[in-house]
């Protein structure tokens, strides 16, 4: 595929010790293909027009190119598609839940394993065996659904990331890293504390990791302080390459031994088996302490079905098993993140503001850089995410005021630092022409002369509004 940057370990010495450039590729070769269609500027005009101006509200059908989400998009591999026709779909017992156990425990190294629907799943089990009214939980930035369960059980939550992770230029290599005084803070002060949240990689900061040392350090200040520290694992095995990359000590080993000795430092963890684990649909809940996990295990099945399946059939957690085997693997990730990388040195050639580093999962356009004269309050981001629909079919995702919501206790809006627009990668879908393609319409959108005044929302559910939120330009 693309040229490795300098950070890359796949850049090769001469002997001459200079560095010599070589091209990679991605390690798979395409079995099977979906056709995607190309659609005028006026049906992309109505069709916009008809999703009330949020993209998630388009039809997929009507998108060329589908950034919105990594999650349940990527493509599964032959192995994985094998391991559907194996589905042991018993109530109780399937084997391919004990191939999930085994995989996890293989590879993440807890105890425990609770099986979920997704992520989300897990995060609600999660909230409600550990929170109470009243409790505070502090983590590295909010992830929307996580936040949402952790208030919706009855805790305020409490952003602990270092002031870097809120400033899109800042150049940082562990953006997603935890303030250790800022943890401190919450733990000597808050009535009490459930656990700490520790995400990996840090979404809503730009897919940014998060270090070993400081994994290290926020488990040994928790431990003092007697709080448990509890995994975001989405995208844990992309943070596992970051620390490969970027920090020393750790170029020499896989990320399967950097992603065990990640977890060592977490006492359980939620996880989205639909981002890494290379899956459709899927999650589960991962605890090392037995009481908690018999608690977890009683409340899946009112939720979610039954602690053998917790809301998955047989081949689904027969495919998330194999999909853990692959995500660990540390071709797949430098094809991966390397994809994501291509992409964004696409942009940052073409003077596009992006978020820096570049993250593992997305690029992240910097909103308020394209239209500097747009209040907050018009949404840039959103409307920037229409835009880039109306240039070329691209699909976007706003993650600026819109998913930040409203504070659950004034009932105002949040207003975040980050104004961005999400270009999220799916795994092994899109080829290198698809990211040109991606490139030279967010050039053309940010070269646009006439720039728009913005959205007004027209209408706002209760719950995440970003999913369903509906607007009119201004
Ligand atoms: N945690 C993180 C960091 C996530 O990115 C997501 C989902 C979840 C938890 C929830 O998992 O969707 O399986 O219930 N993120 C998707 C995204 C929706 O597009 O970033 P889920």
């Amino acid at each position: 595929m693309n040229s490795p940057s300098s950070s890359s370990p796949t850049a090769l010495r001469t002997t001459g010790q200079q560095l010599r450039r070589r091209s990679w590729a991605e390690p798979w070769k395409i079995k099977m293909v979906e056709p995607i269609k190309l659609t005028t500027a006026e049906q992309r005009t109505a069709a916009m027009r008809a999703a009330g101006y949020n993209t998630f509200l388009l039809r997929s059908e009507d998108v060329y190119i589908d950034l919105l989400t990594d999650s349940g998009t990527s493509a599964m591999s032959d192995w994985q598609w094998a391991g559907l026709m194996l589905g042991d779909e018993a109530y109780a017992g399937s084997k391919n839940y004990y191939h999930l156990e085994e995989a996890v425990s293989r590879h993440y190294g807890y105890k425990h394993l609770i099986p979920t629907h997704q992520g989300r799943g897990a995060e609600h089990i999660l909230s409600q065996i550990m929170i109470r009214p009243g409790d505070t939980v502090p983590g590295n930035m909010y992830f929307t659904t996580t936040r949402f369960h952790q208030e919706h059980a009855g805790a305020t939550f409490v952003d602990v990331v270092i002031d870097e992770g809120h400033d899109p230029a800042s150049p940082h290599p562990f953006k997603g890293n935890v303030d250790l005084a800022k943890l401190e803070r919450v733990l000597t002060t808050a009535k009490h504390v459930p656990y700490a949240c520790l995400a990996a990689t840090v979404n809503m900061a730009g897919g940014q990791p998060v270090s070993m040392a400081n994994a290290h350090a926020v488990h040994e200040l928790c431990a003092r302080h007697s709080v448990p520290v509890m995994m975001d694992a989405t995208r844990a095995v992309e943070n596992a390459w970051f620390i490969k990359c970027r920090e020393p000590g750790y170029a020499e080993k896989t990320c399967a031994e950097i992603l065990r000795e990640f977890c060592s430092y977490t006492d359980g963890c939620t996880m989205s088996g639909k981002k890494d684990a290379l899956v459709n649909i899927g999650g589960w809940l991962s605890l090392n302490d037995d009481a908690l996990a018999e608690k977890a295990r009683n409340l899946v099945v009112v939720f979610e079905g039954l602690h053998t399946y917790g809301g998955m059939a047989g081949r689904d957690m027969e495919a998330m098993a194999r999909g853990i085997e692959e995500s660990v693997q540390d071709d797949h990730m430098r094809a991966r993140v390397g994809q994501v990388e291509y992409l964004g040195e696409l942009l940052l050639a073409a003077g596009v503001p992006i978020v820096a580093p570049i993250g593992g999962h997305a690029i992240y356009l910097d909103a308020r850089r394209f239209y500097p004269d747009m209040p907050q309050d018009n949404f840039p981001a959103q409307t920037l995410a229409s835009e880039l629909y109306l240039d070329a079919g691209v699909r976007a995702m706003e993650r600026g005021i819109v998913s930040a919501g409203r504070d659950a206790k004034t009932g105002q809006n949040h207003h975040p630092k980050l104004e961005l627009v999400r270009l999220t990668i799916p795994r092994r879908v899109y080829t290198q022409a698809h990211m040109d393609v991606v490139a030279e319409s967010v050039e053309a959108v940010f070269q646009q002369t006439k720039k728009p005044r913005g959205l007004r929302m027209v209408y706002e559910p209760e719950y995440l509004r970003f999913f369903q939120a509906r607007f009119e330009p201004i």
